[in-house]
């Protein structure tokens, strides 16, 4: 928060008005280094705004004009304390620190049943949070013969729940506030015994009490036993609670953990349940309502069976972006060559592996309000491909007849309808960057254009930071060198200033 106040203390500086403050408000973020941004992103998620009217916020609390003079007491307490977290060394040493782009802005209540697939749920609690959840655990007291309390308490970083009886709880927060102080409940593994308590409204224990109290919505992974998944009875109260309105993810077919025993009952994997989860949380954040498609990666144009042609592109920058927007709340398509970098959560990725299917895919992925085409995309493709593998000819090597593949990003600029309110185009440039990239923003019919300079001494093609010159109709503004997180993150705060009506 000290970095705050020194933003609050350039206010007091800059004079009171607010048409003065909504200026400073831009240029500060702009200005700030990214451990202070990041600061300042977590505040603005807190408080439901975009980082600009955060700093305003700020801004105008240190002029005497608002009740906003005290940032850091704004600050809800779970940030507060996420901030605490952080700095103890405990058993959580290998959890990785929140996702920065994916700040805590949703709570999920996990209720953990007594089954097996228990153990799964530890690992639930960090996807959770890697969606931007702030994770709060009940142990049923069957759940507590498979983990621990204490080691769902450790992941999530506050207390497990346990016991309806327990004064101090009670005291402290209470069933009806646990069913309540969340956006969403998560019963995982939902066993057949929580099956029937919830189909039958028993409120017996403390996840009973708080799935019959709660008027949130609840998501279901059931874990069981096949022949107890299959049972008239448990398939009954499925459909009561299906008919409730309650939403299940899985089971899935597999192994049990019993030794010979497999078929359909195994929980589904921790990212399908956050993934399942997160489609159910409410989005919030300064792209929030926005739909954005994204391009990343090679394409792989075919020669025969076994070879193609591709680039060196590693789809770590379109990831990138496609993360932070999904992270500041837009519900986003990314349509991605064939890469080695994962999937960024909370994101819809549609595989391709040619410049014609991403063209296909980006086409299918519209209406969206911004399209950013991060994708290194081959110019040409073989005209004939082979259907079985060229052999080696004896002395010459055979020529390639090759046809130029669509553009994609010119396509897309150009449409008459459909076409999204900003299209934004990269150019990998090795000479001339800037003057190039000025003169294909033109010819591609893109708004901005974000150029970069990959000759193979910069080692921007695959590696981890970028340099960013951001080519838009009346500017070009060169980036320092940063991260591909941090360009990422700049360009979403840029495009959503944007859609706000801002000047880039
Ligand atoms: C080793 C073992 C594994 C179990 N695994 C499951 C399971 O995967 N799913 C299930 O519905 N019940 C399972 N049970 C039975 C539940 O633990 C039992 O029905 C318990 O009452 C559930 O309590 P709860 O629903 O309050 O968590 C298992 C029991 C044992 C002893």
């Amino acid at each position: 928060m000290i970095a705050l106040i020194a933003v609050q203390s350039s206010a007091r500086m800059a004079g009171q008005k607010d048409f003065a403050m909504a200026r400073l408000g831009s240029l500060t973020v702009r200005r700030l280094d990214a451990r202070i941004k990041q600061q300042l992103r977590l505040r603005a998620a807190a408080n439901g705004r975009s980082m600009e009217d955060e700093v305003r916020a700020i801004l105008r609390g240190a002029a005497g004009a608002g009740a906003e003079s005290r940032p850091e007491m704004i600050m809800p307490a779970e940030f507060a304390g996420a901030e605490r977290r952080e700095q103890k060394v405990d058993v959580r040493e290998d959890r990785r620190p929140a996702d920065p782009a994916a700040p805590q802005k949703w709570r999920v209540l996990l209720i953990i049943g007594g089954g097996i697939a228990a153990y799964k749920s530890l690992d639930l609690i960090r996807r959770l949070q890697d969606r931007g959840a702030r994770v709060r655990c009940i142990l049923t007291a069957a759940a507590q013969h498979f983990v621990t309390p204490l080691a769902a308490g450790a992941l999530a970083g506050e207390r497990a729940f346990t016991d309806l009886f327990d004064a101090q709880s009670e005291f402290d927060v209470g069933h009806i506030r646990l069913a309540r102080d969340t956006d969403l409940v998560v019963v995982a593994p939902a066993t057949a015994d929580l099956l029937a308590k919830m189909a039958g409204g028993h409120a017996d224990d403390l996840a009973g009490a708080v799935l019959l109290a709660t008027d949130r919505p609840i998501l279901l992974a059931p874990a069981m036993n096949p022949r107890m998944w299959a049972a008239k009875a448990t398939q009954r109260n499925l459909a009561q609670l299906v008919a409730d309105g309650v939403r299940v993810v899985g089971p899935n077919s597999g192994e049990m953990a019993e030794r010979g025993e497999a078929g359909l009952g195994r929980m589904a994997e921790p990212l399908e349940i956050a993934a399942a989860a997160a489609a159910l949380l409410p989005k919030q954040g300064p792209l929030a309502g926005a739909r954005v498609l994204v391009t990343s990666g090679p394409t792989h144009e075919p020669i025969d069976p076994v070879r193609f042609i591709a680039n060196r592109s590693s789809g770590k920058q379109g990831h990138a972006i496609a993360a932070a927007a999904a992270a500041a709340g837009a519900d986003v398509v990314l349509v991605s060559g064939p890469v080695d970098v994962p999937d960024p959560p909370g994101v819809t990725v549609v595989k391709v592996e040619t410049a014609n299917e991403m063209l296909a895919a980006a086409e299918q992925a519209l209406p969206a309000e911004v399209a950013v085409f991060a994708a290194a995309v081959a110019d040409w493709r073989v005209e004939q491909v082979s259907r079985s593998k060229i052999k080696k000819q004896e002395g010459r090597p055979r020529a390639l007849a090759l046809v130029e593949n669509p553009d994609i990003l010119a396509t897309i600029a150009h449409l008459k309808s459909n076409r999204p309110r900003l299209v934004i185009g990269f150019a990998a440039e090795t000479d001339d960057v800037v003057a190039n990239a000025k003169a294909k923003r033109i010819k591609k019919g893109c708004d901005w254009i974000l150029a970069n300079d990959v000759s193979p001494e910069t080692g921007i093609m695959g590696g981890d930071s970028n340099t960013i010159h951001l080519i838009t109709a009346t500017s070009v503004e060169s980036w320092p060198p940063q991260s591909k997180d941090a360009v990422a993150g700049e360009l979403v705060e840029r495009i959503a200033a944007a859609l706000r009506g801002e000047e880039a």
